[in-house]
């Protein structure tokens, strides 16, 4: 595997080779012997903010040997409007390998090609891939294996978070449930391509009923944030919180990739009681990008 662009492309055994090898890297924080990056200059090309995803992966780079620079994509001429093509094969001719951060897939996908080096998808509009695999990383941490589990998902549907958990579902065997206002539901198109059991309703309730998994995301995601007004009327009503729970399995998780916004997507109190693994989540981004770089970097 050389490049991870979204979790479309990726197979189940290697969604699998992935976790587990997460898996022993939390174990083995501190000692692991083996440095795959060892001699290596990597870059995150960031054209959005970051916190978790940006420190996550400098710290993953550091620690398997690698060196890291952060490139700003209004800093340098890809801002000013050198194509993405052009930028690919520079950084090709000199780093080993790059984290992007951006808008379209398609700039990730040329960035791969160009570029001829790993290639891993930070965050586009189309997916999160990598916020998944630490989501079903901490899901199976906590509770086991994740088949034949319900996941719903809660808030805007079209977004690049469930789109990742979309394509997640059919591959692992899960059953996904949209909870989101029809507008704000993942496309048929998108749906027909990813196949698996994905239910899609604006019934909140329903969607919730005995499920293992409450997951959601910002109402805003970045570079929506002219829709912002709309958007927070179109989705008041579709929060995690304790009137919601009920209607889960008692043991149910409630996920939140971060950031959160108290009050849109989930109450306060349901945040703070959810807490430990929300923040596992954010923890386990950085053993589970380890076991990305070290695979495309192989
Ligand atoms: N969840 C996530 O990707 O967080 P950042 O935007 O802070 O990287
Ligand atoms: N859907 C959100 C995810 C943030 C990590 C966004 O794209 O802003």
């Amino acid at each position: 595997m050389k490049n991870l662009l979204s979790i479309e492309q990726l197979s189940a055994t290697e969604i699998e080779e992935i976790l587990h090898s997460a898996a022993g890297r939390k174990k083995n924080r501190g000692s692991e012997l083996a440095m795959p990056l060892k001699g290596q200059t990597w870059a995150l090309l960031f054209a959005k903010s970051s916190t978790r995803t940006r420190v996550s992966f400098e710290v993953g780079i550091r620690e398997l040997g690698g060196d890291v620079m952060f490139l700003n994509a209004n800093d340098i001429q890809l801002g000013r409007g050198e194509p993405i093509k052009d930028t690919a094969r520079v950084l090709g001719r000199m780093i080993h390998g790059a984290i992007i951060r951006t808008f379209a897939q398609q700039d990730i996908e040329d960035f791969a090609q160009y570029s001829g080096i790993p290639t891993i998808n930070a965050l586009t509009d189309q997916e999160h891939p990598c916020q998944i695999l630490a989501d079903i990383f901490t899901f199976q941490e906590k509770r086991g294996s994740i088949v034949g589990k319900v996941v719903t998902f809660v808030g805007d549907g079209a977004c690049n978070v469930p789109a990742s958990w979309v394509f997640a579902a059919a591959k692992l065997g899960f059953e996904l449930r949209i909870a989101a206002p029809s507008k704000y539901q993942p496309s048929p198109e998108l749906l027909k391509r990813a196949g698996g059991k994905i239910v899609c309703t604006s019934d909140l309730k329903a969607a919730a009923a005995g499920a293992d998994i409450l997951y959601t995301d910002v109402w805003v995601s970045m570079g929506k944030e002219s829709e912002s007004a709309e958007r927070i009327r179109d989705l008041s009503g579709y929060q995690i919180n304790g009137d919601l729970i009920k209607l889960a399995k008692s043991d149910a998780l409630v996920m939140h990739c971060l950031p959160a916004y108290r009050g849109k997507e989930i109450d306060e109190a349901t945040f703070e009681a959810n807490a430990e693994t929300i923040f596992d989540e954010a923890e386990n981004r950085l053993h589970v990008q380890k076991a990305i770089l070290a695979l495309v970097s192989k």
